[in-house]
Parts: C-alpha cells; structure tokens; sequence
C-alpha cells in the first residue's frame, strides 16, 4: 500500500520527549501517590513494578511497531494489519481517547488554577473548603475549558511545530523540577516516616488481591498511555531507522522514575507535617487538599515549593492531554479528510463539552476514570495484545527494522498471546461488574 506523505519528528529527541510527555502526567504525580497511599505503600509500588514489566512493556513495544508500520493512526492502522474488522478495535481507541481527554482536562483545570494561586496569592488556608469550592461547578469549569483551549492550540500547530517543540522545551524542566522538589523534601525534619511508609510496606500481603494486582495493572496502563492508540499514533510520525525496543525501554523508565520521585516528594512531604493519617484515607481529591496543607505548613518556602510542585503537574498533564487529543485529531485527518486545524476545533469542542459532567460532579469523574481505565485502556490493552500476538503477521519484523533481530523477541510474541491476555482477562473479570455497579450507582 502506498504511504502518502506524512509529517515526521524532526529528532529522536524530540519524539522520546513527546513519549515520555505522553506518559508522564497527572497519572504519575496524582493518580500514583493515592493508589500507593490507598493500597499500602511499598507492596502496591513492588506489584506496580511487576506490572510495568509483565504487561505494560508488551504492549507498549506492541502500539510502537504497529503505528510505524502502517504509518497512521489507530483506526486505520489496524485496518491495513488485520483488515476491516479491525477498525472497530481503532474506533475503541479513538472513542477512549476523547473520553480521557474531557476529564482529564477537568484535573488539568485545577492544577493550572493551584499553580497560579500559589504564585499569586498563596494556598487557601483552609485547603479542604477550598478544594470543595473549586473542584466542581462553575470555577472548575472555566479552567476545564481554558487548559482544553491552550492544548489544543498546540495539536492545532502539528507534530514538530507544535507537539514536539512543546515537549522538548518543558519535560527537561519538569525533571528538573520534581527532583528538586525530592531534595527539598528529604531535608525536612520529620520525612524518615514518609520513606518507611513508602519503600518498607508492612502489608505485603495486599499484593494477592485481586483488586491491588487490577489497580496496579490499570495504573500501569493509563500511566504508560497504552491501550488506547496514543503511543500508536506518535509512533506513526517515527522514521523505519528508529530502534523501537530501546524507545520502549526508555520510556518506560522514564515513566516509572518519574512516579517514583514523585512519591519521593510526596510521603515525606505529608509525613513531615503530621498528615499522614489523611494518607491513609486518600481519594481523587486528597491530593489537592493533604498537599497544600503542607504547602501552607512550611510558610513562603512552602508557596514556592507548591507552586513548582503544581506547575509540574500542569506541564505534565499538558503534555499527556496533547497526545490524547492527538489520537482524535489524526484519527479525524486521516477517516474524515478534514485538515489539522479544522479536525483540532471540531474534536477539542466536543471533548470540552463531554467534559462537563466531570467539571460538575466529583462521582462523575470518577466514574469516567473508572470506566476508562478498567473498560477502555485494559480491555483495549488485551485487545491488541490479542491482535499482535494472534492476527498480525510477523510483528517481530516491523520491530526489527531499525534495531536488528533479536532472540527474546519470540519471547515479546508468547508474552503477547499468552501472558498478557490471561492477567488482563483475570482483573477484568473482578473489575468490570464494580465499574458497572459504579456506573448504575451514579444514575440513582
Ligand atoms: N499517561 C498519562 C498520565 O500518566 C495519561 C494518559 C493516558 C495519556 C492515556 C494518554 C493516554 O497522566
């Protein structure tokens, strides 16, 4: 099939930074820190780690070689490898994609309005009525909408011009920043607490559950960005010479080492300050309020650690929500035949508005969470593995271009058909009647 001119990353750099942009977000910083604090510290980061390696890895190398082979985006990737059936799977990605990018947007809007109170007027000294105030309604929905703007008049500039530049200029700084920030945290008094809680677990028995190994799994997953097309699609820009297994790899660690740190931030943080008991009872918004009561704790050196400290998330969650509308976008370019600019509008005004709910009710964004990563990024993760290992032929070639044979990927392949459906099909089974039952619970 001929492959029609595409646009391309202008370095290895560059696409790596957009990669790592994609899977570093509020996923890493927000969603990691409250399941690690929820399910027992060390025992959920060991399991998380194990999950990484066992399926997320698979998967990720599986969406690099697929998306550079076919050379475009889910839906007609993966037609042009399993034919039309098929598109149904990249419909599914395409579908869980704008669903991710109307809530995450939503938490995108809090963390940019944080960064700028911190800067300008400090943290509220009453954090939980604050966050309660500005978490929904009206307040939440303005930044909803004005963080979905700026996103995409990046996507709206393209892969290098936008995209890539964007990444380039802001992951180096965010590194830089939430190691920083681990500095800070180890000097004040108090923190040895937080590393115990965080890196000796005394529950390691939690690992066996079936509902720590599902949340593991499903953070490996939304963490990554996998399941849903956005690695796919970025590898879809990436020149044959690209050595994929080794893009893989670092991405992947970037990813791990990113939430690792910020753990490393966080749990001293709270436990320096005495809020560990809030630690324990950690949900969706704990972090918007345990961490400016420490912010507001630690005096003027607090304001200006929490501002970097949310400007971080705001970078990340920029950079990951880009790749999300990117999915949508090229999807919209490529199906509909519509330009960049035009397909940008359209899409990021019906994810603005898919988003409302979750701008107006906390449940409702869990919900969607819920709904997205147990439905969409596991059961679209199994999906492709399915369809790697089963229905694409030779997907050990594609790999190949660009960094030789190897051996171990026989081993990738008997992963991807046996490995990873069989873990995923065992969580989905504990998880899907709990996300309908959520669902139902939030239409009573
Ligand atoms: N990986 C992103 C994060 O950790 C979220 C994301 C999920 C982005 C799926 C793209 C696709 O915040």
């Amino acid at each position: 099939m001929a492959q029609r001119a595409r646009e391309q990353w202008g370095s290895g750099f560059g696409f790596l930074m957009a990669a790592i942009g994609s899977a570093v977000g509020l996923g890493n910083m927000w969603r990691f820190s409250y399941l690690a604090a929820e399910h027992g510290g060390a025992a959920f980061v060991i399991l998380y780690v194990l999950m990484i390696f066992l399926v997320g890895f698979p998967v990720l190398l599986a969406e690099l070689a697929i998306g550079r082979g076919a050379a475009r985006g889910p839906v007609q990737a993966l037609g042009f490898y399993g034919g039309r059936w098929w598109k149904a799977l990249g419909a599914l990605f395409v579908g869980a994609g704008f669903l991710i990018a109307s809530y995450y947007s939503v938490i995108a809007g809090w963390t940019l309005r944080y960064t700028l109170e911190g800067i300008a007027l400090g943290f509220a000294a009453d954090p939980a009525a604050h966050f309660a105030e500005v978490s929904t309604g009206y307040d939440a929905l303005v930044w909803h909408l004005l963080f979905m703007a700026g996103s995409l008049w990046i996507v709206a500039n393209g892969i290098t011009f936008g995209i890539e530049r964007t990444a380039s200029l802001v992951m180096p700084l965010l590194f830089l920043v939430v190691c920083g920030l681990a500095v800070y945290a180890s000097t004040l008094p108090g923190s040895e607490g937080g590393y115990r809680y965080y890196l000796n677990s005394d529950d390691y028995a939690s690992i066996f559950s079936r509902e720590v190994l599902a949340e593991a799994a499903g953070q490996a997953f939304f963490s990554l960005s996998l399941g849903m097309g956005a690695m796919l699609t970025y590898a879809s820009y990436l020149k044959r010479t690209t050595n994929l297994p080794a893009q893989a790899v670092i991405v992947s660690l970037a990813d791990f080492a990113i939430a690792f740190v910020a753990g490393l931030v966080v749990f001293p943080l709270l436990f320096a300050l005495g809020l560990q008991e809030e630690v324990g009872a950690s949900t969706l918004g704990a972090l918007f309020i345990t961490l400016p009561k420490a912010f507001v704790g630690l005096g003027i050196g607090g304001r200006i650690v929490g501002s970097l400290f949310f400007a971080a998330l705001v970078v990340g969650a920029l950079t990951s929500l880009i790749s999300l509308l990117e999915v949508v976008v090229a999807s919209t370019v490529d199906i509909v035949g519509w330009d960049r600019r035009r397909s940008t509008i359209w899409t990021g005004i019906a994810a603005a508005l898919f988003g409302v709910p979750a701008a107006l009710s906390l449940d409702a964004l869990d919900v969607m969470d819920q709904v997205a990563t147990n439905f969409f990024l596991m059961g679209g993760g199994l999906a492709l593995a399915l369809f790697t290992g089963w229905v694409m032929r030779e997907p050990e070639v594609e790999v190949a271009a660009g960094a030789g044979r190897y051996r171990w990927l026989r081993l990738w392949i008997q992963a991807l058909r046996y490995a990873v459906p069989l873990i995923l099909a065992f969580i989905m089974i504990g998880t899907v009647p709990k996300t309908i039952a959520a669902i139902s619970a939030l239409f009573e």
